[in-house]
């Protein structure tokens, strides 16, 4: 996909997504807005082979869900993968070729390149990573990377602790 492309993909998640969210008004909790999230942008993203959410659910633990695509690995320590370097350092990991990443978890054989995106709560606390992979090399790039920090903050008003009558307004 060209620049173009990406930013047209993305800003008819971002549709999407505001009309699903506006619709429900107010009956969505956690899960269905990770879950309808989901949903949405692996539909949009024809380079991904699987799109998902691993939350943290300790410390410095992560648990999957909610996905699309083959089963994925069920706990990643903050310690280990790209997942747990981008909850880690609550920064966005893009990484062109997974097999020069120390330290990938290799769930799917055929995965070639990922993003992972911190996301955080009302507070700023990282909550959550969302991950996606491809099994084409360098699938994603710095457009991905700032569309995808701007479509996980409409997931706050979703997650814990979020201020949720602010953020909706
Ligand atoms: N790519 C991740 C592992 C999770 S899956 O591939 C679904 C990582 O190295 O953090």
């Amino acid at each position: 996909m060209t620049a173009d492309e990406k930013r047209r993909a993305y800003r008819r998640v971002a549709t999407e997504l505001d009309a699903l969210f506006e619709e429900e008004n107010g009956a969505l909790d956690g899960v269905a807005a990770l879950s309808t999230f989901v949903s949405v942008l692996h539909a949009a993203l024809p380079q991904s082979s699987w799109t998902g959410f691993y939350r943290v659910v300790e410390p410095r633990l992560l648990l999957v869900g909610p996905y699309q695509g083959p089963p994925g690995c069920l706990e990643i320590p903050f310690e280990r993968g790209v997942c747990g370097a981008a909850a880690r350092e609550a920064r966005t990991q893009v990484v062109a070729d997974v097999r020069a990443f120390p330290g990938h978890i290799a769930c799917d054989a055929r995965a070639r390149s990922e993003i992972v995106v911190p996301v955080r709560d009302g507070s700023g606390s990282v909550v959550a990573v969302l991950d996606i992979d491809s099994h084409d090399l360098a699938a994603f790039d710095d457009v991905d990377r700032v569309e995808l920090e701007a479509l996980v903050e409409r997931l706050q008003p979703f997650l814990r602790g979020a201020p949720v009558s602010e953020a909706r307004s």
